[in-house]
């Protein structure tokens, strides 16, 4: 008797782990099936919601978040010179800007000239995703007013509160703004060394010529020089546009150029 209830207990308890199993695998196969019917569906609808245009994954813009891309382009006053997107936020020039800073990681970088920050503040922005090196941003604050000096500059740095304006990204501690020309900036600081520097003030042939007499000695052995507006041609207000004739007569043997969009371009020069 007691033989047969061991028995009995035995076979039961086999069934019922067959049992289980059988209805494990039932679940297991349920559930992967439905996994796979919601993970195909979810592929589908963002690829329709991708191509109708209402979807932008941020990851297909930028290297940065779209709304730090979006803040920048607005807030900085990122423009088609630059070859800015203003509906997905895509960073344009900005963009590569951005990458080199990231890449290279330098502790120094010098900007001459800007509307209201684009370039500065996302250079400022690299060095704060860095964790590490400072934006001197020199800008003489000129304004409609003086119509042969502005190349677009509305007077912003003279006006505003710069601090604030960069705090706006939180980036006020990577970058430190000089209101003075960049001759006067020279001057001023003449031990400063960079591994990246960007001009984009004075367009004018006599004045971007300065620049590079003034700021190439500067630059330190493999870092990059980049330049505004290497192929824009004829008259902004009554500056006449003189980058694209430099960029013609310096050695171009480490050099770089993005000749679109035809009214400004960007040129990149390696120190080796
Ligand atoms: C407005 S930027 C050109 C536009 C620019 N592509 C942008 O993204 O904003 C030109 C700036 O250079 C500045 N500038 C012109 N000549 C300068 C100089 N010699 N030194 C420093 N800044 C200068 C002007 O004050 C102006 O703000």
């Amino acid at each position: 008797m007691a033989a047969e209830i061991c028995l009995s207990t035995e076979s039961n308890f086999m069934n019922n782990n067959v049992l289980m199993r059988y209805l494990d695998a039932v679940k297991w196969f349920g559930l992967r099936k439905f996994f796979w019917i919601i993970r195909l569906q979810i592929i589908e609808l963002k690829e329709l919601l991708i191509n109708s245009g209402l979807l932008y994954p941020s990851y297909q813009q930028s290297l940065m978040k779209r709304s730090m891309s979006r803040a920048l382009i607005e807030l900085y006053n990122g423009d088609d010179g630059h070859q800015v997107n203003h509906t997905q936020f895509f960073l344009g020039f900005g963009l590569i800007h951005y990458a080199f800073v990231r890449n290279l990681k330098p502790e120094n970088i010098l900007v001459i000239g800007s509307r209201k920050g684009y370039i500065p503040a996302t250079l400022a922005r690299a060095c704060k995703d860095n964790r590490k090196g400072h934006i001197d941003f020199v800008d003489a604050g000129y304004g409609q007013d003086e119509p042969s000096k502005h190349w677009s500059g509305i007077g912003f740095w003279k006006k505003e509160n710069i601090k604030k304006h960069f705090s706006r990204i939180g980036v006020q501690h990577y970058i430190t703004t000089h209101v003075m020309r960049s001759a006067v900036y020279a001057k001023k600081f003449p031990k400063k060394r960079y591994q990246y520097i960007y001009i984009d003030g004075d367009h004018s042939y006599r004045g971007v010529k300065d620049d590079w007499r003034l700021f190439w000695p500067k630059l330190d052995r493999g870092g990059f020089i980049s330049f505004h507006d290497v192929v824009a041609r004829g008259y902004l207000d009554k500056g006449l546009f003189g980058v694209w004739r430099l960029w013609k007569e310096i050695d171009k043997k480490h050099a770089i150029i993005f000749p679109f969009p035809k009214e400004s371009g960007l040129g990149i020069i390696q120190k080796i």
